[in-house]
């Protein structure tokens, strides 16, 4: 499973990128509104950090709308996702930029019928989100594990972006039920990196290494 963040503060990018495990970016209305920041002006410095897929997010609801806001967005970048509601304007637009070449990610998805919609309307990634379906009492990860199995059963290469990730339990089960991609905040990377055993063993291997200092 490909790790995407998903957030528009450009300093978190950076922190992670310099890892070497970031393959990509989301963000959303929400996060644009959270960094205070200029929407293209975000898209483009996250695209110059991460060098890859960055999806931007339309905010129009009916599909000629939504067309030309992605081609808009299309010119910041030839890395620019565009991002669509996954609704029946959303396929529509969906459709019209995917058959001129343009990357789409279809968001707010919340079911497999919605999944295969998206597939069918060409889309280059589908998003759903399993901590918002999690938060409703159904189950977050079967949804990805269905979306999975039909895709596979009908030969469909959208890639699925397991979105909505609030925990670590969450990336390793998306990973298994066969996301191509997880996206989640950055305080969610450093609690997959964290393990207190690792902590403990640096702690015993710097104090051991200080005495042995002695002896050479
Ligand atoms: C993904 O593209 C979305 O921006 C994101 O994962 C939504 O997550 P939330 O449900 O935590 O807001």
């Amino acid at each position: 499973m490909h790790l995407y963040l998903d957030t528009a503060i450009v300093e978190e990018v950076r922190e992670i990128a310099a890892w070497g495990v970031l393959s990509g970016c989301t963000t959303n209305p929400s996060l644009i509104l959270a960094s205070g920041r200029k929407f293209e002006d975000v898209i483009a410095e996250i695209i110059e950090i991460v060098k890859g897929p960055v999806s931007a997010e339309v905010t129009a609801m009916d599909a000629p709308t939504m067309i030309a806001q992605g081609l808009e967005l299309r010119k910041i970048s030839p890395h620019v996702v565009v991002k669509l509601p996954t609704t029946p304007d959303g396929l529509t637009a969906c459709k019209a930029l995917t058959a001129d070449g343009h990357p789409v990610n279809m968001t707010l998805c919340f079911s497999a019928t919605q999944a295969l919609l998206t597939a069918r309307a060409g889309a280059t990634y589908v998003s759903p989100f399993l901590g918002r379906v999690d938060d409703i009492s159904w189950d977050g990860i079967q949804l990805i594990r269905d979306i999975r199995l039909i895709f596979d059963v009908h030969n469909l290469d959208t890639q699925i972006i397991a979105a909505s990730i609030r925990h670590p339990m969450h990336v390793v089960d998306a990973s298994k039920a066969g996301a191509h991609i997880g996206t989640m905040p950055a305080k969610l990377f450093a609690m997959l990196i964290k393990h207190p055993l690792t902590d403990a063993g640096i702690e015993k291997f710097n104090s051991d290494w200080q005495k042995a200092l002695k002896n050479q």
